[in-house]
């Protein structure tokens, strides 16, 4: 009998799958999980759909393949589940941000003189509970790279400035494409003027895509479509034909005419999954987002194991404080 580290990826599947049959597990993978751990998946989906269909799924465990946020994002909105995550792998981007950098971004727009009574606070659902709940404490919400414009709206009505954190470039690509002005955190320019005040986080994979990309495609294939994650730099996205969440350009690729070719924007296993001879990926480097790749299949099947033997690993807590505003900046997202 091979040790469990000497399995062939044929035997890791086959017990994942008898685990699966056996358990009271849902397994859920985003988009950009390695295929081996994707193929395994019950739910797969953009950061939205992800969060909305944990919420409704019955199973005893959620065991979910993806970064740490969206774990901590299940637990938060289903406090009664067990959430295990085969990694608790940090997204780059949400690290760059904590509670005490939240409260000095909110310092920040007091110097420029607005009050923090009028200061709306959104967070990129890439952040943690624990800034969601600074969020939701003050009266603000989460948005998601699919529905920040229609989250912004609404924070808009409320008459205040918004204070967008932790990504720069969804928030500047969102103020552009509705536009308002935006500043970002340290820029030097007048915060008081913006519409929406960025905090200067970025997707350190996103950040890869450049113009040159772009113009590089576009002088050998005139006619390509470019398509990009609004993660990507703002010139990025003004030279792209579609800017979208992960779904929206999974579902804009398949709406192509086969032999429309398009250049695509965004990490590379959700741009592998896709590619034909019409499909490219917007890089001259290879962009793998580390964290999402940390999961192997092998890691997948030890955290099935370990609740098959009754003593989850990587399970996710959080505190009750944390848990209840991080709860509330999530249901306003939601209800929208
Ligand atoms: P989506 O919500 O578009 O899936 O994006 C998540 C993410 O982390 C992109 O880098
Ligand atoms: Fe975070 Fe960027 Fe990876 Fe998305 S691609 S999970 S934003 S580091």
């Amino acid at each position: 009998m091979p040790s469990d580290i000497s399995m062939t990826p044929e035997a890791l599947k086959a017990a994942i799958l008898d685990y699966k049959a056996r358990l009271s597990v849902t397994v859920v993978a985003h988009f950009y999980q390695r295929d081996e751990v994707f193929e395994m998946a019950d739910i797969t989906g953009d950061s939205l759909e992800l969060a909305r269909r944990c919420q409704a799924d019955e199973s005893e465990f959620v065991l979910f393949c993806g970064v740490g946020f969206m774990g901590e994002s299940v637990k938060v909105l289903s406090p009664h589940k067990r959430v295990v995550m085969p990694k608790i792998a940090c997204c780059s981007m949400a690290r760059m941000i904590s509670s005490e950098y939240f409260d000095s971004s909110v310092a920040y727009c007091e110097s420029y003189g607005i009050k923090s009574d009028d200061i709306m606070p959104i967070t990129y659902i890439n952040s943690s509970a624990a800034v969601k709940a600074k969020v939701g404490q003050m009266g603000g919400m989460v948005c998601t790279s699919s529905n920040a414009k229609t989250i912004i709206t609404r924070a808009l009505q409320s008459g205040k400035k918004i204070l967008f954190v932790p990504d720069k470039c969804l928030g500047q690509n969102i103020a552009r494409d509705m536009g308002l002005v935006a500043s970002v955190i340290g820029d030097g320019t007048d915060a008081a003027k913006a519409h929406i005040i960025c905090y200067d986080g970025f997707c350190s994979v996103h950040q890869l895509f450049e113009t040159s990309d772009i113009d590089f495609y576009r002088a050998k294939y005139p006619d390509i479509k470019v398509f990009t994650h609004p993660e990507c730099k703002p010139e990025v996205c003004e030279a792209s034909d579609f800017v979208g969440s992960t779904s929206q350009i999974i579902a804009a690729i398949k709406a192509l005419d086969p032999e429309q070719k398009v250049v695509v924007g965004t990490e590379y296993n959700l741009v592998n999954r896709l590619r034909d001879k019409n499909t490219y990926v917007l890089s001259s480097t290879k962009p793998e987002c580390p964290t999402m790749n940390e999961t192997t299949l092998y890691d997948l099947y030890v955290t099935l194991k370990a609740i098959d033997e009754g003593n989850p690993i990587n399970e996710i807590f959080l505190e009750d404080e944390v848990s209840h505003y991080a709860k509330i900046a999530l249901e306003r997202m939601l209800a929208l």
